[in-house]
């Protein structure tokens, strides 16, 4: 069986993606992760038995690290998840952003390269590089302008997407320079079990629960391309084994929403799901000062990724948006440790100084 050298596979995506190359006999897997405010050990719990998994607590910048893993498991690839992931976080403090973003990543091609310089030509050939990176590199879009496709330019905005664009113009130029088998992901908003309610589709979830104001931004008009995590996990292992090496894939849901859409479906599941007397969960829908710099649109043309490899997303937005609301209803301890002192001064942080939105 191969083995994968995954980061951050403690966070949202890596740890369904690991979850599922066990149940599925995909791989061995090391995960290094540094344990942020948005990972969880409980998020990969279920394994701790499973020896065909391996905890190692470390930051991908950590270059002596990263070699000794690489050698010490005879790696068959890397897939690289780690980052920081919040755009609102990146407005507050960019800096973490380039340091684990750029500079991180950065670190993990070199570690990367020196490995696979020295693996026998057959290993060589084999040898993966998978970087995981977003949609959010190409900038925002008109209403009536084309998805993006693989060619559609960079135009960052957000220090969160620069710090990702940086990445993957440097995994770019390992392939080009070096001959580093790298092959990089692009993909829309994911939803699901198991992410961080920081992000939309929990926040609100958590807060309707709490009787808390759920906070849309500016006028909640913002379009966003929503992928449920499964389909994207089955994407990148598709990627991962069947693609040349140096392509980039643009990886999208093909359900583009409205944030309030969005936070109105939320609300119907929950008035299904937990109904109370003469009460609407949309009645604590608050328009709140918009995010600077916030792209108006994003979606994805996955036509490339569906004419080579066949793949294209099965969830659709309604079963997975209740799929993920009770997995976040059968999960209160999950939830309960999360909402911690650290996450509660996120939130003081980034909602108790927005004033209510100007709408006209
Ligand atoms: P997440 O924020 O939930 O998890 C990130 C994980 O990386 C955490 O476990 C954290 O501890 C770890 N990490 C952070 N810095 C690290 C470092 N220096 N060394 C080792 N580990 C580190 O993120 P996610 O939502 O799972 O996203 C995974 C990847 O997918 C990211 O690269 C992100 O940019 C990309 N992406 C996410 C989405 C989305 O909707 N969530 C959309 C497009 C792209
Ligand atoms: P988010 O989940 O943070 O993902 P991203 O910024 O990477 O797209 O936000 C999704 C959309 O929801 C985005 O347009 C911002 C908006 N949003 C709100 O309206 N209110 C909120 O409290 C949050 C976190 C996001």
């Amino acid at each position: 069986m191969q083995t994968f050298l995954i980061t951050g596979g403690l966070g949202f995506i890596g740890c369904n993606f690991i979850l599922k190359c066990r149940r599925e006999n995909w791989a061995n897997i090391i995960n290094i992760d540094k344990l942020t405010y948005a990972s969880n050990l409980k998020n990969l719990s279920e394994l701790d038995n499973d020896t065909g998994y391996n905890f190692v607590y470390g930051d991908i910048a950590n270059l002596e690290l990263l070699l000794h893993l690489l050698k010490e498991y005879q790696v068959d690839a890397v897939i690289n998840f780690a980052a920081e992931s919040h755009v609102d976080r990146s407005i507050f403090s960019p800096q973490d952003f380039i340091e684990t973003n750029v500079l991180g990543t950065f670190q993990l091609l070199e570690a990367s390269r020196d490995y696979w310089k020295k693996l026998s030509p057959q290993k060589q050939e084999q040898f993966r590089f998978l970087h995981i990176s977003t949609d959010e590199v190409y900038g925002s879009l008109a209403t009536t302008d084309p998805a993006f496709r693989e060619d559609t330019p960079y135009a960052p905005n957000s220090p969160y997407a620069a710090s990702k664009a940086a990445s993957d113009h440097f995994v770019r130029a390992y392939y080009h320079t070096y001959g580093l088998p790298t092959l990089t992901t692009n993909c829309s908003n994911n939803y699901g079990p198991r992410q961080f309610p920081e992000k939309l589709i929990p926040l609100i979830t958590l807060n309707a629960l709490d009787g808390q104001p759920l906070p849309v931004y500016g006028d909640g008009k913002n379009v966003r391309d929503w992928l449920y995590v499964e389909d994207h996990c089955e994407a990148i292992y598709l990627v991962l084994q069947n693609s040349q090496v140096g392509e980039t894939y643009n990886i999208g849901g093909n359900n583009e929403q409205t944030n309030l859409t969005v936070v109105e479906q939320i609300c119907s599941i929950l008035d299904e799901l937990i109904p109370k007397p003469n009460f609407r969960y949309s009645s604590l829908i608050t328009f709140v000062e918009d995010r600077p710099g916030h792209d108006q649109r994003y979606a994805i043309d996955c036509g490339k990724i569906k004419r080579d490899l066949g793949w294209q997303p099965k969830e659709n937005f309604e079963s997975g948006l209740l799929k993920t609301i009770q997995w976040y209803l059968s999960n209160k301890s999950w939830v309960e440790k999360i909402q911690s002192k650290d996450y509660q001064t996120w939130i003081q942080q980034n909602y108790k100084g927005r004033k209510k939105a100007n709408l006209r």
